[in-house]
């Protein structure tokens, strides 16, 4: 296991790699890793001859008030897990070697970033998008894996390195959930023993939506509304959102049926907030097909 703290570092092991013909996976991270990120190390173990694990609490996507002083670290454990999936290379940066100085260019995505999560935390995905884009340039070509969980994140991270013409593949992959359906989060730590017997709600929340959906409900209103209501039969659960959006865009949408359409949920269970979602396309394609 190779492990990189410098920049100059890792782009010079990268080079060997690269000069050897190998293909570069990497898979940017927060650390503290569950089972979802060691999904995302295998499928790009399984897809490139190289993988590199990003571990780093980047300080620009936390506003003030938020958890970044407290976000759960466990470096050792991470780099059992990273090998355990199949990745040799670890980048593990302090703040200083990311951010020497202030930082005077920001990567600020639009529309896609503006709604839900966007709304919610107004500078949480221009610091996405920059320290995205940093890992991008400072790595190079390669295949970038995001999980689905952190949807909106998958779409500014898509959008970004579409327009500034990154040489890098982004792979979404599926959600890796406990055998209740919550999906899993770092922040799942957070949560006291009744406020994870809660939580699952979340799911049942867009099984709730997709019901709707199979049904034939068109309005996307009215799924709101049933995803919305199930959330509130949970005490613990404090909604923030239910939506019903363009899955490209990102948009809310009124009507289903002429667009791809993704189910969102967001709610804070006492001082974690947990975001959840799926594809409406099974859904609708029972009614539209
Ligand atoms: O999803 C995360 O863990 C972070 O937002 C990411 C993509 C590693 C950027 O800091």
């Amino acid at each position: 296991m190779q492990r990189h703290t410098s920049i100059a570092a890792l782009r010079a092991a990268l080079d060997v790699e690269r000069s050897a013909g190998h293909r570069v996976g990497l898979v940017p991270t927060m650390g503290y890793l569950h089972a979802g990120h060691q999904s995302l190390i295998e499928r790009a173990s399984a897809e490139c001859d190289i993988v590199v694990v990003t571990i780093f609490v980047n300080p620009l996507q936390f506003a003030a008030g938020e958890d970044l002083s407290t976000y759960p670290r466990d470096p050792e454990g991470d780099a059992i897990k990273v090998e355990v999936a199949g990745a040799s290379m670890i980048f593990a940066p302090s703040t200083a070697e990311m951010y020497p100085q202030a930082m005077l260019t920001t990567v600020t995505v639009d529309e896609v970033s503006t709604t839900m999560e966007g709304a919610t935390r107004p500078s949480h995905f221009a610091g996405v998008a920059t320290v995205v884009a940093k890992l991008f340039a400072i790595v190079g070509p390669c295949s970038a894996y995001f999980g689905e969980k952190d949807f909106q994140q998958l779409a500014v991270i898509r959008t970004m390195s579409r327009d500034l013409s990154f040489p890098v593949d982004v792979i979404g992959c599926p959600i890796v959930r406990e055998a209740d359906g919550l999906a899993l989060s770092s922040r799942n730590v957070y949560l006291s023993a009744e406020e994870r017997a809660a939580a699952p709600v979340l799911r049942r929340a867009l099984d709730a939506g997709v019901a709707a959906l199979t049904d034939g409900e068109t309005d996307a209103g009215a799924v709101r509304k049933v995803m919305a209501e199930t959330v509130a039969t949970e005490s613990l659960g404090e909604l923030d959102y239910a939506e019903v959006v363009d899955a490209d865009t990102l948009q809310p949408l009124d009507h289903l049926g002429s667009a791809p359409a993704r189910l969102l949920v967001a709610a804070k269970f006492g001082r974690a907030r947990l975001i959840d979602n799926c594809d409406a396309a099974d859904a609708l394609a029972t009614n539209i097909l």
